[in-house]
């Protein structure tokens, strides 16, 4: 870490938690996101000089320690974009959320990175700042904007604005179930086409519409045609062993709609009742690929990051 270039920090100390989340929800590619109950807990603690990072729970034999830390380097970008930086500092990470898993790991380091570094600063950035900053950092803002406001968010650019519309869901289930599968989100994302036909892009956009009403009514009944998708689900899974069992093996046990969390490999379910039921079928569908996997009965988060 450079030398101290300034000294303007407003406190010396702090914690935030952000949430999982689960981009796309099968049609909305790279604009829906929606926050689940499962933390990542940050703290930051300014000290004289250096750099120490201690990382528990998910990720902690892997994730890095030095300064190729994507906490780290997330609070770096603010410090640099502000001016003034730390001497030193101490951070704490505390994984719930298995990295590599398509429920927003990054997202969620790249957020409280940046929260941290905006509240040891006395807020210089606001939260259009803050959720730009992440969104360039992470690269789509479908995760970063519902881990910042929990809940269903849809997000877009308007030329170089983000816009962000944050939507009321009621209190709604999902079942996650990750196999024990590595997908880096790069070969997901290189798996997609450059072009598709209109018929597929007007097949999404009449399901996406669909979809952000029937999540807003809690209409788990809409669910299984809204949560359809052909801009990106068919080609990643041609990747994912056991996808296409699983689905099919949800939807039989009941579930109301069922997707590809993110760029993968865990898939999620929404249903109003059955989640064992479902979440023991899913994990059928991936065995029968041999694939092992581990799974989550989770609400909905509705609350704003803690900063
Ligand atoms: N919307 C992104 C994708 C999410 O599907 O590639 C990746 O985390």
């Amino acid at each position: 870490m450079s030398p101290l270039r300034f000294n303007y920090l407003m406190v010396s100390s702090t914690t935030n938690t952000v949430p999982a989340t689960t981009a796309n929800l099968g049609p909305g590619f790279d604009c829906l996101g929606l926050a689940l109950d499962m933390t990542n807990q940050v703290t930051f603690n300014v000290i004289g000089a250096g750099l120490f990072i201690e990382v528990q729970g998910e990720g902690a034999e892997s994730i890095p320690t030095d300064e190729t830390n994507l906490v780290f380097k997330s609070a770096e970008r603010l410090f640099e974009q502000v001016g003034h930086r730390p001497p030193g500092l101490q951070i704490v990470q505390n994984n719930q959320i298995p990295i590599s898993s398509g429920l927003g790991s990054s997202a969620a380091a790249v957020l409280s990175g940046i929260l941290a570094a905006n509240t040891l600063l006395g807020f210089p950035l606001n939260d259009g700042e803050v959720l730009t900053l992440a969104t360039e950092i992470e690269g789509h803002p479908d995760n970063v904007t519902s881990a910042f406001y929990g809940g269903l968010t849809l997000s877009m650019f308007n030329g170089d604005d983000l816009i962000v519309e944050h939507i009321l869901v009621p209190d709604m289930t999902v079942v996650v179930v990750l196999p024990a599968f590595d997908l880096p989100t790069i070969e997901a994302r290189a798996a997609l086409p450059e072009l598709v036909p209109l018929s597929d892009a007007i097949f999404n956009a009449s399901r996406v519409g669909l979809l952000v009403r029937a999540l807003e009514a809690g209409d788990y009944g809409r669910l299984r045609f809204a949560m359809q998708d052909r801009l990106h689900q068919p080609y990643r899974m041609m990747l994912i062993p056991g996808m296409e069992a699983a689905f099919k093996r949800a939807l039989e046990a009941g579930a109301a709609g069922v997707a590809l969390s993110g760029a993968g490999p865990s898939l999620i379910a929404f249903a109003p009742d059955r989640h064992e039921a479902i979440e023991q079928a899913m994990k059928k569908g991936f065995a029968a690929a041999g694939l092992e996997s581990r799974s989550w009965i989770l609400p909905i988060v509705q609350k704003k990051s803690s900063q």
